[in-house]
């Protein structure tokens, strides 16, 4: 599977509404690119050491006046921390960067792993909402990282 196939994928969409129709995919592919080029959002992708495969990605882009951050692993790469190291390199990344100011998720209530990567990674809970996404409503976590309040413990960073 890649990172383009896994929203078409039953299992890796089963807290974000269900498989997405080729069609929209390829949409959003192009959108994120030209948003890329353009140095509007960050697509990062994620490359275990001493592979040469994409097993996933780690997004930040600006929404509705926000910034959001997003995260996918592929199956054959799940449960190894990768997200969680990922994630947290991502916001040393904006630590250092600065532009994005405050940054939020929206985890479902239910998607276990990515509310333990939020709290794992300093995000604040500031409480639940109802979020639409392709189409659906969810019940969501909502979370927030603050760039330029946040210090990682001695030891600790992802960078
Ligand atoms: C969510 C997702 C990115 C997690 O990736 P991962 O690399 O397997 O996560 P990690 O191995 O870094 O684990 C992160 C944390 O979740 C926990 N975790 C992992 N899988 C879990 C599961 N199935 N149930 C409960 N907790 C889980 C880990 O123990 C870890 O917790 P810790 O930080 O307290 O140790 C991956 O499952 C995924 O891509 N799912 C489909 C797409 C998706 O849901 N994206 C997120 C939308 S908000």
């Amino acid at each position: 599977m890649c990172t383009v196939g896994a929203r078409c994928d039953p299992v890796m969409m089963r807290e974000l509404g269900g498989p997405q129709s080729r069609d929209r995919v390829a949409g959003q592919v192009k959108h994120g690119l030209d948003t890329v080029r353009a140095d509007g959002a960050w697509i990062r992708m994620i490359i275990p050491d001493g592979s040469a495969q994409v097993a996933g990605t780690v997004t930040v882009y600006p929404y509705e006046g926000i910034s959001e951050i997003g995260w996918m692993i592929l199956p054959e790469f799940q449960c190894r921390g990768l997200a969680s190291e990922a994630v947290r390199a991502v916001l040393d990344l904006a630590q250092a960067d600065g532009r994005w100011g405050l940054i939020h998720a929206f985890p479902s209530t239910t998607n276990a792993a990515s509310n333990a990567i939020c709290c794992s990674a300093g995000f604040s809970l500031v409480g639940q909402e109802e979020t639409a996404f392709a189409g659906h409503i969810f019940q969501t976590n909502h979370w927030v990282f603050d760039p330029s309040a946040h210090a990682w413990p001695a030891g600790s960073s992802a960078a």
